[in-house]
């Protein structure tokens, strides 16, 4: 049976349709069957109208708190049966009784060089620090932000004169390429947790994930 995957967003959507693009081209190993936002005028439901693709607003704004509109995320996503739970853009922390829920199965995609830089502004804390290289890192969700196990990471020069801008834009076109082949790994049923970490084709993966030059 077709794989299943839940998108979740927030913003423009761009890595949602990255992810869109792969599986119409076939190289996602599933398909895209709901696209949530917690935001109306996100610009991700309007590719997923677009598209054909179900979608579902839950606007936060109309909740009394993080534990009520979790539930009713969490709702939602389980009426569609997803084999995977994919975070992207999505701008809001999620209880721990969430993430449980779909521990294993809720993945993410993080503008930085996870460890560093978990949290916001990533870009612009890369630059105030004078580092060489930037990118990106798909991880596993756990409760700990941004802390979940990485499993692709791609890297990119952080070039002098760069803005958080420019860099946000060279890091994206990085995001658009590693997230659909990390969703791809998944599906076709090829990483595992083990207590000693992540494994993928049974082998144990570096501590920040493989290497998007390396991936195969
Ligand atoms: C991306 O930079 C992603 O890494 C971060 O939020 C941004 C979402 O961009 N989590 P988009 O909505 O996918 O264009």
């Amino acid at each position: 049976m077709t794989k299943r995957v839940a998108v979740l967003l927030s913003g423009r959507g761009s890595n949602f349709q990255s992810l869109l693009n792969a599986s119409l081209e076939g190289s996602l190993g599933g398909g895209i069957s709901l696209v949530i936002s917690n935001r109306p005028g996100a610009g991700g439901l309007c590719i997923a109208q677009d598209a054909g693709i179900e979608t579902a607003l839950i606007d936060h704004q109309r909740y009394p708190s993080r534990e009520a509109f979790d539930q009713d995320l969490a709702g939602a996503l389980d009426n569609a049966h997803p084999d995977l739970v994919v975070l992207a853009g999505f701008m809001r922390i999620l209880t721990p009784e969430f993430v449980a829920r779909f521990s294993g199965r809720l993945m993410n995609i993080h503008p930085s060089l996870l460890p560093l830089y978990p949290g916001l502004h990533t870009h612009q804390r890369a630059l105030d620090n004078g580092d060489s290289h930037a990118g990106a890192t798909v991880h596993y969700v756990t409760g700990e932000l941004d802390g979940g196990p990485p499993v692709l990471q791609a890297r990119v020069p952080v070039n002098s004169g760069d803005d958080a801008n420019a860099l946000a834009a060279r890091v994206l076109a990085m995001e658009h390429q590693i997230y659909p082949v990390a969703v791809n790994w998944h599906l076709g049923g090829r990483l595992a947790w083990s207590d000693g970490g992540l494994l993928k084709d049974g082998l144990p993966m570096p501590p920040s994930g493989e290497l998007w030059k390396n991936a195969s």
